[in-house]
């Protein structure tokens, strides 16, 4: 989901070019510390552009060009199959209509809307069939004008319970047939929908906490739904993480916003879903705790469709991207997450007990117990992660942080007080699987360059701080992003040091403004925020735009939203894939035998207000359906190469 505000309307600011050189001096420094042969190979050298590093994957499709029409674009030699798109039966439900008529309670079993993060987990495949297995997919949020007839001109409380239906995450069963089509198998014993109003439990350090009771459930234990899943995780145990994204702007609060609620972005009207209309525990001035109970990362488990989702507190609250794992030198379980606004945090997590492949009932609730921490970028390409524990570094009850309840229901507020670096909108983290190395991408932020900060006592209302530039978010009016990476101390995920620099500044080279040139090796984006490595090594990276910034002013070369893949040891990129007009491309993983990827085509037509015209819904997109279909729909495309040869090479 694109940032509400305007990315594009702030004008521009110098940077010095001096930020620029600052990566190379940045990159030769990490060499000097000694990563070794591999880390050399890995770092590549300034002006090795076009040459492929011996750490480097095969990257050898053909480029696709920059596309403006509404249509997908893949290399040539491949093909993309629409899965799974809004308004699907997901096992047994009724079929999509095409004239939203669908009730509630028909949405509630049919794919939700606006795809995003996503997970495979393989079954064995019965004879005759090339793979099986499950697929969780998250959808982060919807638009009203294509979900009902009317969109919003009427307002009811089956309209709210529609919309409420349209979120959440889809858990499907898939399976390619020996053609090498994939199909969605119905009905399935797997098949489910988890929507804005599915129980769900509440662990970890703040369960029950007075802050967590409302007056539905006094126990603190008990929370109805989750929404705004954007990006996501999985666990080495065979769980789904999903992540509560903007989950503060479906509450309202027509009152005095307490601080605390601000500094959360709550005001009086919210991203305008009018769900406290109808169902008041959205009005957070009546039920200031039910708000409490968001922003949390849940935890799924897809094989059994009747289990609770797990609300896990340990892993702090905030406006969660994803929740990328990785394990500790001794097993331990790490769990990186950005916080995506601009100005925020990027967070890990670490389990206080170690992953046992050989118990998996003990490793239930791994993410119940652990060691919050919150990065600090240093200028010398040093970092250090700050751990958020109640009862050190400012975090006590005279400062508002009465327990480790508090301090993690207060996430923000604890790492604004700790000094941590305010990033520009960390979006999704990926971990390479050989040199451990982590990639996050900044997507953008046009409130960079100020004197702004997010104040120590947590009064800061979200969104406005404008911080001054620092090395690891070297622009002023970043309106292109960038993708930083670090690399843990001694190698080890649990270390509480890292090793920094910029991987790559995004831009557009024809930009007469040096400072939105940026610095891409190969063919050029904007806004990154999908990433994710695939075994081999290659980084692929998805795009997304905002449709307020799409096609005009500095983003008017740059077309459709895309995805593209990078080469971690060069820093060479090549464009894969470009989607329809207003779609943003996110979800992204490959089947094991990487002969498969999925990828999700997000709000295809997205208009700059979010919500379409019901009376012309097909004012900017018409995909998948085209002329034949009467309204865009957000899709699950599986990927393969028409000679059924591993993707990307
Ligand atoms: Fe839902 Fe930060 O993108
Ligand atoms: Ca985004
Ligand atoms: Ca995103």
């Amino acid at each position: 989901m694109h940032d509400p505000e305007d990315l594009a309307s702030n004008p521009s600011q110098t940077t010095p070019f001096g930020d620029m050189v600052d990566i190379d001096v940045r990159r030769r420094r990490l060499l000097q510390a000694g990563f070794g042969a591999a880390g050399v190979a890995f770092l590549g050298f300034p002006g090795s552009a076009a040459a492929r590093g011996p750490l480097s994957p095969v990257i050898s499709f053909h480029a696709v060009p920059v596309a403006v029409d509404d249509a997908l674009h893949v290399p040539e030699g491949y093909e993309a199959q629409v899965l799974y798109a809004w308004g699907d039966p997901v096992s047994d439900g009724p079929s999509f209509r095409g004239n939203a008529s669908e009730t509630a309670a028909d949405q509630e079993r049919q794919a939700g809307m606006h795809h995003d993060g996503m997970h495979f987990f393989p079954l064995p495949a019965p004879p005759g069939e090339r793979n099986r297995g499950l697929l969780a997919v998250n959808h982060e949020y919807a638009d009203d004008g294509l979900l009902h007839p009317d969109g919003m001109r009427t307002w009811t409380a089956e309209k709210v319970r529609k919309c409420q239906a349209a979120h959440g995450v889809s858990v499907i069963e898939i399976r390619q047939l020996p053609a090498g089509q994939w199909e969605v198998v119905r009905p399935s014993p797997y098949g489910r929908r988890i929507t804005a109003y599915t129980p769900m439990r509440i662990s970890g350090p703040a369960a029950g906490h007075p802050w967590m009771r409302t007056e539905a459930d006094p126990s603190g234990t008990l929370a109805l739904g989750t929404f705004n899943n954007c990006s996501n995780g999985f666990t080495p145990w065979g769980t789904y993480l999903t992540c509560e994204e903007n989950f503060y702007a479906y509450f309202v609060n027509r009152g005095a916003v307490p601080a605390d609620q601000a500094r959360y972005g709550v005001t009086d009207r919210g991203f305008g879903y009018r769900w406290h209309e109808h169902d008041e525990r959205f009005d957070a001035q009546r039920h200031p705790q039910e708000l409490n109970r968001f922003g949390w990362v849940v935890e799924i488990d897809p094989h059994d469709p009747s289990s609770v989702p797990v609300k896990r507190t340990a892993l702090g609250r905030f406006c969660h991207e994803g929740a990328t794992h990785t394990l500790a030198a001794d097993g331990r379980v790490v769990i990186y997450s950005g916080d995506d606004q601009r100005n925020e945090y990027i967070y890990k997590f670490v389990s206080r007990d170690r992953f046992d492949p050989s118990n998996p009932p003990g490793n239930r609730d791994l993410l119940d117990h652990g060691t919050l921490h919150v990065a600090r970028f240093d200028a010398d390409g040093t970092g250090t992660w700050l751990p958020l524990v109640h009862g050190e570094n400012g975090l006590t009850a005279e400062n508002g942080f009465g327990s480790q309840a508090e301090v993690l229901i207060r996430t923000r507020q604890a790492a604004d007080r700790l000094g941590a670096t305010m990033m520009d909108r960390p979006e999704w983290i990926a971990v390479h699987p050989h040199t451990r190395e982590v990639y996050c991408s900044l997507t953008n932020n046009s409130k960079r360059g100020g004197s702004v900060g997010n104040a120590p006592d947590g009064s800061t209302r979200a969104g406005s701080a404008s911080p001054p530039t620092d090395g690891a978010n070297p622009r002023a009016d970043n309106i292109f992003g960038h993708i930083v990476r670090w690399r843990e101390s001694g190698g080890d995920a649990a270390a509480t040091g890292f090793e920094w620099d910029v991987f790559i500044q995004c831009g557009d080279p024809s930009n007469p403004d040096p400072n939105k040139q940026g610095n891409i090796k190969g063919d050029m984006f904007g806004s990154p925020d999908g990433l994710w490595i695939d075994p081999d090594g290659r980084l692929w990276i998805e795009t997304d735009i905002s449709p307020t910034s799409m096609y005009k002013g500095d983003y008017a070369g740059m077309g459709n939203n895309a995805m593209l893949c990078a080469d971690p040891a060069t820093g060479t990129v090549r464009r894969f894939l470009t989607g329809p007009r207003g779609c943003e491309i996110t979800g992204a993983l490959q089947t094991p035998d990487q002969r498969t990827m999925f990828v999700n085509i997000q709000h295809p037509g997205e208009t700059p207000g979010e919500r379409s015209d019901p009376g012309n819904p097909k004012a900017i997109s018409a995909w998948p359906g085209g002329a034949a279909g009467q309204r865009p729909r957000s899709a699950t495309l599986a990927i393969r190469r028409l000679d059924g040869g591993s993707i990307g090479t």
